[in-house]
C-alpha cells in the first residue's frame, strides 16, 4: 500500500478525521458474526463473511435470511431491501481472499486467546495496510491482540451485544496504542449502523463485563450458599431492580462457559480474589450444563417452548 493510497482512505469532516469504510470482512459466522454481518449488509456495506467451513456459512446465511424475514413481517424492512442486503453478503473459507479488499475487519470467532492471536497475525499479513482490524471479544485485551500485528494503531475493540440486530450498544475499546482517527472512524461507523457507541479503555472486562459478570457470579454464589432459589433470585432482580431478565436466566442465555471464562479473565487480570468464579459455576461448566446452548443450565430448555422451567437439579426447596 502506497502512502497515497493510505491517505486516500482518510477523510476530514467537521474537523474529525476518519477512514472511508465500504467493504467489511466478518471473521466467524456464529451467533455474533451472523448478527454483525446482518447489520452491516442492511446498512449498505459490502460484507465478506468468513468461517472455517461452508456449512457454518450456509447456516449463518439461513439465520440472517430468517431474521430479515421477521423484519419484513413486522414492516421494518421491505422485501426489496431484504433482497438487496442479502445480495451484499459473500462467503469465504479462505482468510486471505476474504480480507484482500477489506477496509475494516470485525473478528467474531470463538473466545480463545491463542485462536484470536493467530487470526490477527494472519489478518495483519493479508489485509491492505489501511484496513482497521476490530475484535468483538468480550474480555480479551485489545492491547495484547494488537501486539501481534505491525499496525497496533489500527487495532480496536468493537463489542456488539447479542442479538446484534436488536441491541443498540456498541462498546468501543481503545487498545493502549489505538490511533485517535481509528476510534473516530469506529464511533462514526457505529452511529451509521444505528447503534449507540460508548468508548472505554482496555482493562479486564472493559465496562460491560466488569460490571455484569460479578453480578451474575454473585447470584450464583447466593444460590450456592442457599440464600434463595433460582426463581426467587431472578424475580427479585427483575421486579425489584427492573432488570428485564434475572441474572441466572441471563447467564444461561450468554452461556455458562463464557461467563466462567470472563470471570477467569477478571480474576487473573486484576489479581483480586473478589473476582474468583463461583464453585457452582465451575462445576456446571465442567459437567456440560452450559445454559441455552446445551439445553440445560439453571433452567432447562425444550426446543419450540418459551416456558421458563427450573432445572430438576435445583427444584427441591426447604419449604416444599
Ligand atoms: N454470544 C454472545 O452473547 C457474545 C456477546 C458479545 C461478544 N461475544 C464475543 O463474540 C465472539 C464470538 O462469539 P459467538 O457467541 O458468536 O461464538 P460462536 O461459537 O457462536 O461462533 C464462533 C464462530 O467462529 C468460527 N471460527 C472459529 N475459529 C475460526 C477461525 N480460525 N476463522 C474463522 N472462523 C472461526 C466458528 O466456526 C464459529 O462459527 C467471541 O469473542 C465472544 O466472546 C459474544
Amino acid at each position: 500500500m502506497t502512502l497515497e493510497a493510505e491517505t486516500m482512505s482518510l477523510k476530514k469532516e467537521n474537523g474529525i478525521m476518519s477512514y472511508d469504510i465500504k467493504t467489511v470482512t466478518i471473521i466467524g459466522s456464529g451467533t455474533m458474526g451472523n448478527g454483525i454481518s446482518h447489520v452491516f449488509a442492511q446498512c449498505g456495506f459490502a460484507v465478506h463473511m468468513m468461517d472455517i467451513n461452508q456449512v457454518a456459512l450456509n447456516k449463518a446465511l439461513a439465520t440472517i435470511g430468517k431474521n430479515m424475514d421477521r423484519q419484513v413481517t413486522k414492516g421494518t424492512l421491505s422485501e426489496e431491501a431484504k433482497n438487496e442486503a442479502m445480495g451484499r453478503i459473500s462467503t469465504y473459507t479462505d482468510m486471505a481472499e476474504a480480507v484482500a479488499d477489506a477496509d475494516l475487519v470485525v473478528e467474531a470467532a470463538t473466545e480463545n486467546i491463542e485462536l484470536k492471536l493467530n487470526i490477527f497475525r494472519q489478518l495483519d499479513e493479508h489485509s491492505p495496510a489501511h484496513c482497521i482490524l476490530a475484535s468483538n471479544t468480550s474480555s480479551i485485551s485489545l492491547t495484547r491482540i494488537a501486539s501481534v500485528t505491525k499496525r497496533p494503531g489500527k487495532v480496536i475493540g468493537m463489542h456488539f451485544m447479542n442479538p446484534v440486530p436488536v441491541m443498540r450498544l456498541v462498546e468501543i475499546i481503545n487498545g493502549y496504542g489505538t490511533d485517535r482517527e481509528v476510534t473516530q472512524t469506529i464511533v462514526k461507523l457505529s452511529e451509521e449502523l444505528g447503534k449507540v457507541p460508548c468508548v472505554v479503555n482496555d482493562y479486564p472486562g472493559f465496562i460491560s463485563n466488569r460490571i455484569l459478570m460479578p453480578l451474575i457470579n454473585e447470584a450464583v454464589l447466593a444460590l450456592q450458599e442457599g440464600v434463595a432459589g433460582i426463581e426467587e433470585i431472578d424475580t427479585i432482580m427483575k421486579l425489584g431492580m427492573a432488570h428485564p431478565m434475572g441474572p441466572l436466566q441471563l447467564a444461561d442465555f450468554i452461556g455458562l462457559d463464557t461467563c466462567y471464562s470472563i470471570m477467569h479473565v477478571l480474576h487473573m487480570g486484576f489479581g483480586n480474589q473478589k473476582y474468583a468464579p463461583a464453585t457452582l459455576l465451575a462445576n456446571m461448566v465442567q459437567a456440560g450444563y452450559l445454559g441455552v446452548k446445551s439445553g440445560e443450565g439453571f433452567y432447562k430448555y425444550t426446543p419450540g417452548s418459551k416456558e421458563l422451567v427450573v432445572s430438576d437439579r435445583f427444584v427441591s426447596r426447604k419449604w416444599d
